[in-house]
């Protein structure tokens, strides 16, 4: 069937979406583009929504399919049978699908609960697509209420908002402080920040770590990843970790602190205490406090960072600083639109300027440079190295302009050595370039290169082997900074053992990294095509917000100029679609609204025509089967070696 014909029949309607606490979407992205391609008409809750959600709507549909990632569907579900008395959806067919936990009988559970189908783990799409023939052969298409699913679904975009990018009034900054340090008892406790300033000069800077590194007088600084409950505990994994060598330190923030839920991070502290076992996914900063913080910076003596992905980041960001870290991880962009449903831009962007404007009031007070890093990795799945890069560069802007004087720029490998060794470089020179030409003289720039951030390799051998040559990428990418994997990155959140693994083959591809080969011809071909795309992209943004950077972004990402593959929010449009070329390099299948140039565009086309034509896959409307195998391909070993391509 061809796409036009596929739209012209009227196929049934699929309401599709994912269930609660997850963000990851990548899976519902591909799912959505291949019901669509088959001829279905699919409606699109997106991530993140309650049973009500569903049932409210779920008669206007055929099927309703529900995702359910996080290993909680159990729990979320419990309601199912009484809703599905309660709506009456009698003709509707239900299928759960995602990674509903493997206990016996759970299949069975889910059925007796009244859903037909049920897949307790990743199913190939061709086998969706198979079973819903069937179970819709003779049933009829529901009639298409279009007025009615205007009105239940996400409102996307309604009322994008309005940004600007001015630097912020002292004023209205201590203003809305007073309200930020009242969001928690903890905040009163980093009220004075003279006080504080005077703690922070005294400890180790990541800035002047990283700079000594940009100067060529050291080696590419690793880090990497821990976080628990517990203060002591924390300060184990610290020491541990300077015993190893490493430079620089963070702790992941858990997640209920990232959802701003401190009263459940007391309750998950204290039954840590009770049971000896952090209960928590990270280091609870708000609830352990300044003090908590400054206890652990006085034992260890070396530059802290905060890395989390919080919703309003802006109490984490000013207990941070007052508990002596030197650098803060994310952005308006990159903490929003790869994390949350419905977070509006034009409110994240005014979170993160006060982050910046704290950040660079350090340094216009005390003299104090504190590093702003950006979460360039995204949703970490096939992410082309220009809108990572974009991100970056933006963001950069706004925090510039609030008065930063230090940005780490992040960017995740995705596989292809010659593609990644240029994104980190483009990324530097270009924002380089841009500040320069800006005016802005005096600002640190560092690069942070992230192993690999998609599904990892389940088998030890083929992890061991992406970590080591991943750490040669990076080294000769020339990042100031690379953000460790484990070999158990498939399975769980490392141990110190893991992590101390993870260290030793990085050390080790490092140790060797300059006798490598590096295809310096093709490097240098990436970096051409990359900065086209950037320019482009820059422009239609800055154009768009009738050059203001941050009324730029809200209306950039609403006509998508901008528009980040995989991303469950509701304020991204979602139109781009990406896959890999024959080589490994990642590149366009679809670049929606993106104000690329022509040539710019027929060099992906020619890119994705060719790997279609490998792969045997007939048409653009069979897309989908390439991204499928993509970003399946590394969780599933079917790949040769690391790098995926040279
Ligand atoms: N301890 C160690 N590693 C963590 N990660 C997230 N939270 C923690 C933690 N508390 C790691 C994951 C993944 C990345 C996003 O961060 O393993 O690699």
């Amino acid at each position: 069937m061809s796409q036009q014909q596929a739209s012209d029949k009227r196929g049934h309607t699929i309401l599709l979406g994912g269930l609660s606490g997850d963000s990851h979407s990548v899976g519902l992205a591909i799912l959505r583009q291949s019901l669509s391609a088959n001829g279905y008409q699919v409606r699109y809750l997106g991530t993140q929504n309650s049973l009500t959600d569903f049932f409210q709507i779920a008669s206007l549909a055929n099927v309703v399919m529900i995702s359910s990632m996080d290993g909680h569907a159990r729990y979320y579900l419990r309601e199912f049978p009484a809703f599905k008395r309660e709506f009456k959806t009698n003709g509707t067919i239900w299928y759960l699908g995602g990674n509903l936990g493997v206990s016996e009988g759970c299949e069975r559970d889910f059925i007796e609960m009244g859903f037909n189908r049920v897949f307790l783990k990743f199913i190939e799409l061709t086998t969706v697509l198979d079973l819903l023939k069937q179970d819709l052969s003779g049933v009829q298409a529901v009639e298409n209420y279009a007025e009615l699913w205007k009105h239940h679904l996400p409102a996307t975009c309604c009322f994008p908002g309005v940004a600007h990018d001015r630097l912020l009034e002292l004023e209205t900054f201590e203003s809305r402080r007073r309200e930020v340090l009242e969001q928690w008892k903890t905040g009163n406790g980093a009220r004075n920040l003279a006080s504080n300033a005077q703690f922070l000069i005294r400890q180790p800077s990541f800035s002047k770590v990283q700079a000594h590194v940009r100067m060529d007088h050291g080696p590419i600084l690793v880090q990497p990843r821990c976080g628990v409950a517990l203060i002591g505990e924390q300060i184990r994994l610290f020491k541990n970790f300077k015993r190893a060598g490493i430079k620089v330190l963070s702790y992941q923030v858990d997640s209920l602190t990232r959802n701003n839920n401190y009263a459940g991070a007391d309750e998950a502290i204290r039954e840590s205490r009770l049971s000896g076992n952090s209960m928590l996914n990270g280091f609870p900063v708000i609830n352990h406090g300044v003090a908590g913080l400054r206890r652990i910076a006085q034992q260890i003596r070396l530059p802290l960072q905060t890395r989390h992905s919080t919703r309003d980041p802006r109490l984490l960001a000013e207990i941070s600083y007052a508990g002596g870290v030197t650098s803060f991880e994310g952005g308006a962009i990159s903490y929003n639109i790869p994390y949350y449903k419905d977070y509006p831009l034009a409110e994240s962007i005014r979170n993160w300027q006060y982050v910046d404007y704290l950040t660079g009031l350090h340094h216009k007070l005390f003299g104090i440079v504190l590093d702003r890093e950006f979460f360039g990795t995204l949703t970490a799945t096939l992410i082309p190295p220009c809108l990572a890069i974009v991100t970056n560069i933006i963001e950069t802007l706004l925090a510039v302009r609030q008065g930063v004087k230090c940005v780490s720029l992040g960017y995740a490998e995705q596989g292809h050595r010659s593609q990644d060794i240029a994104a980190i470089r483009m990324m530097a020179k270009l924002t380089n370039e841009i500040l320069d030409h800006l005016g802005y003289k005096d600002v640190q720039v560092n690069t942070v290169f992230h192993q690999y951030m998609a599904a990892f390799p389940p088998c030890l051998k083929r992890a061991d082997e992406l970590i080591r040559s991943s750490a040669i990428t990076a080294a000769r990418s020339g990042a100031t900074r690379l953000i460790g994997k484990t070999p158990v990155e498939a399975f769980r959140i490392p141990t110190l053992t893991d992590n101390i693994t993870g260290i030793e083959l990085i050390n080790g591809g490092l140790a060797g990294a300059f006798g490598c080969y590096v295809d310096e011809a093709r490097v240098a071909e990436e970096c051409v095509v990359i900065r086209r795309e950037v320019d482009a992209i820059l422009e239609s943004i800055i154009l768009c917000g009738n050059g203001d950077i941050a009324q730029g972004v809200v209306t950039g990402f609403e006509k998508g100029f901008v528009d980040i593959p995989f991303s469950p929010s509701v304020h991204n449009r979602g139109e781009v679609m990406t896959a890999r070329d024959v080589e490994g390099a990642v590149r366009f299948l679809r670049t929606g609204n993106l104000k690329l140039d022509r040539e710019t565009r027929e060099f992906h086309q020619d890119k994705v025509s060719e790997r279609r034509k490998a792969e045997g896959v007939r048409s653009p409307f069979q897309d989908h089967l390439l991204v499928e195998r993509d970003v399946m391909q590394v969780a599933w070993c079917r790949y040769e070696r690391w790098p995926l391509g040279q």
